[in-house]
């Protein structure tokens, strides 16, 4: 087995306020700002309106997000000064593929968007990862704002650059790195998200906290209910500080060289059952079963301790996140799944296991045994 450790995280102590809250993503050239706060949408103008006055904007988003943002944001970026056409997509997974993409292609046209236009992602995950490809291929690249409306899109999707779509062969498998240049975050757009999916995005924080913020997990431990009812200003800063930790990690390895890929904690067991459960799982209550299996590999390896283990089952159980792969799934099928997990390097899988609340290990050259251990430590 051979671990690397996640960097020393510098964030300086986590301080609660609920007024708006500013991230950089320090990329270089192709740094950007994350502004969270509530209300933003319906004030958005002196932050669209440098990016977009004088142009054409295509402004994309899904049918269940349309009719209750389209209005809004379409009016803040009209006012801003911009030319702005609407798309709107079928919602779901199913329609993150490429002939979605290209209706999207074809709008663009027809609205006569050159290589200065705009392209504006307002939605979840599934908007975000498809609207940002389309704007890295349309004329070799335009430039994209994110608006994220799910909780996992506001800490997860929309900062770091990953895009993509789906293929029939597998999730993800066509994509590009391209930065937007700008991400709103208004919390208040949480309002009318279903529990479950409030829950998903949870599983992604807590995600965070186990690998990088023992600060942020004592803080979640402390707060369950205000996450679930849900209460908008202490999601101000929470989301705040998850965009903090993912712009840290990304500033330092975009392209998920090595340090990046601390962010897959609980998803190389997570998405292999996400995909057994053919997606009946969703994504992040597959985390959270990932999470519990990860866990239980670090105690078993000797590096992770049991009551650490033990108090990130009771968050994720508090947060009301299942522990266990749902019954019938099946131990091998599991492992199969794994073993086509698209990051798998040529040096075997790659596991993400903690070494304390707060911190984990990249490992690598895990034995079998222990892993198959784990998963089914987690079967009924
Ligand atoms: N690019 C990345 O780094 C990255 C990271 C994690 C996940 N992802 C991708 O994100 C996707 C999942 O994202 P998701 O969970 O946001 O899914 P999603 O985009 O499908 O949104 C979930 C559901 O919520 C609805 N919805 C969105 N905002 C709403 C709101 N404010 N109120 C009511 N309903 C709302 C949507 O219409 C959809 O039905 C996956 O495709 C995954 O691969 C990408
Ligand atoms: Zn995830």
């Amino acid at each position: 087995m051979f671990c690397f450790g996640s960097a020393e995280i510098s964030l300086g102590a986590f301080k609660y306020m609920s007024n708006g809250r500013q991230v950089d993503v320090a990329l270089g050239e192709r740094s950007y700002k994350i502004q969270v706060e509530s209300g933003i949408m319906a004030r958005a103008v002196s932050w669209l309106s440098p990016w977009v006055t004088g142009k054409k904007v295509q402004l994309i988003t899904d049918s269940n997000v349309a009719p209750l943002y389209g209005d809004t944001v379409s009016g803040e970026l009209t006012s801003s000064g911009a030319d702005v056409a609407l798309s709107v997509i079928p919602a779901g997974e199913e329609h993150k593929r490429l002939d979605t993409c290209a209706g999207l292609y074809a709008d663009m046209v027809r609205h006569g968007l050159s290589r200065s236009s705009f392209a504006v992602a307002l939605g979840g995950g599934v908007t975000g990862d498809m609207t940002g490809f389309v704007a890295a291929t349309y004329m070799r690249g335009i430039p994209f704002i994110q608006i994220p409306s799910t909780l996992l899109a506001m800490v997860d999707s929309s900062v770091g650059g990953k895009t993509g779509v789906d293929l029939p062969e597998g999730k993800n498998l066509v994509g590009a790195f391209w930065q937007p240049s700008l991400v709103l975050i208004d919390p208040c757009m949480l309002r009318s998200l279903p529990l479950r999916e409030i829950r998903c995005g949870l599983a992604e924080i807590v995600k965070y906290a186990v690998i990088l913020d023992a600060e942020l997990f004592t803080l979640l431990e402390s707060n369950v209910e205000r996450l679930l009812q849900p209460d908008i200003d202490f999601y101000t800063d929470i989301i705040a500080r998850c965009c903090e930790l993912k712009a840290y990690v990304v500033a330092n390895d975009e392209t998920e060289q090595g340090l990046r890929a601390i962010l897959n904690y609980g998803h190389t067991f997570g998405h292999a059952v996400e995909a057994v459960s053919q997606f009946s799982v969703g994504h992040g209550e597959a985390v959270a079963i990932g999470m519990a299996m990860a866990a239980d590999l670090a105690v078993a390896l000797g590096l992770f301790r049991q009551e650490a283990a033990d108090r990130q089952e009771r968050l994720l159980q508090a947060l009301g996140l299942p522990v266990r792969a749902p019954a019938g799934l099946g131990v091998a099928p599991i492992m199969a799944a794994m073993s086509n997990d698209k990051k798998k390097s040529s040096k075997g899988l790659v596991f993400i296991l903690p070494q304390s609340i707060g911190k984990a290990d990249i490992c690598r050259g895990i034995d079998i045994p222990s892993v198959e251990a784990a998963v089914r430590g987690r079967c009924d």
